[in-house]
């Protein structure tokens, strides 16, 4: 198996001098390729800052990132934008889809970006939705249909390149339950079937019960891993088991 993250020594101090704050420090941590794995961790410990720094939004203090096997610290701007298309599948808490574009064209746009001829744009634009469950929307825009298929059409957009690994920062965050647990049993999916690799950031514990191994930050230190085991009912009170050792925020751990 090769590793399509690779994460060494990492640290991230923001702001200027007199007023620096540390937000993330010592962090390790690999991805195998076709591995779901959770980050989680309570409020301002440092989830976003560090999946940001993977995502190449923003540029580590020092340590070093390799996502299949690249360096993005040795690119420039243009490069990081090709890379990042490339390589590179986002799914943000507020869908973030275009709404003057229909829920066809939000999907295809990575490839439609990348040039892809129009018969196999159309052919796993097709796929992709019908992976997801959004094949009858295909024609509506975003403001037509459901949250929840917002949602699984960003997934969809976040897939359709096939990256080699898929950042996804709170996607249910702005979802009811029921669409919640569609969604994840989506990415759970893609991540079996596919072998997609995906690293979810996530407040909530029935959302990371999804994942296969966990990794808890305090403070913007790695405190603690949990590998899948048993059922994913099991997972989820192991989960919620480290939360209680790790405290802080729990506004959203009950
Ligand atoms: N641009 C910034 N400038 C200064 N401090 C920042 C900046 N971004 C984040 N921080 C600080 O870094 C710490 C980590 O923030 P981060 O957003 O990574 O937390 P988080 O774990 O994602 O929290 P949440 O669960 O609330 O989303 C926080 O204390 C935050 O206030
Ligand atoms: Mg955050």
């Amino acid at each position: 198996m090769s590793k399509v993250l690779e994460v060494r020594n990492l640290k991230k101090v923001y702001g200027a001098r007199g007023t620096l704050y540390p937000a993330l420090d010592n962090i390790d941590l690999d991805i195998e390729e076709g591995e779901f794995v959770g980050i989680m961790g309570p409020s301002g410990a440092g989830k976003t800052t560090l999946l940001n720094m993977i995502a190449t939004i923003d540029r580590p203090t020092s340590g070093s990132i390799r996502i299949d096997g690249a360096d993005p610290a040795k690119m420039n701007e243009e490069q990081l934008a090709s890379f990042r298309r490339n390589k590179l599948g986002f799914i943000f808490q507020d869908f973030n889809l275009l709404d003057t574009l229909t829920i066809r064209e939000n999907i295809i746009l990575p490839l439609a970006l990348a040039q892809v001829q129009v018969a196999e744009t159309e052919r796993r634009g097709y796929e992709t939705a019908l992976m997801l469950g959004i094949e009858d929307i295909l024609n509506k825009y975003p403001y037509e249909v459901s949250g929840g298929q917002q949602q699984r059409t960003a997934a969809a957009r976040a897939i359709i390149h096939k990256p080699s690994l898929i950042l996804a920062d709170e996607p249910t965050g702005a979802l009811d339950s029921k669409s919640s647990a569609e969604l994840l049993q989506c990415l759970s999916e893609l991540n079996e079937r596919n072998g997609a690799s995906i690293m979810l950031v996530t407040h909530d514990a029935f959302a990371a019960s999804y994942c296969r191994r966990i990794l808890f930050i305090k403070d913007g230190s790695l405190f603690s891993e949990l590998i899948k085991g048993g059922s994913r009912k099991e997972f989820f009170s192991k989960i919620l088991d480290v939360l209680a050792v790790m405290g802080g925020d729990n506004r959203d751990f009950i």
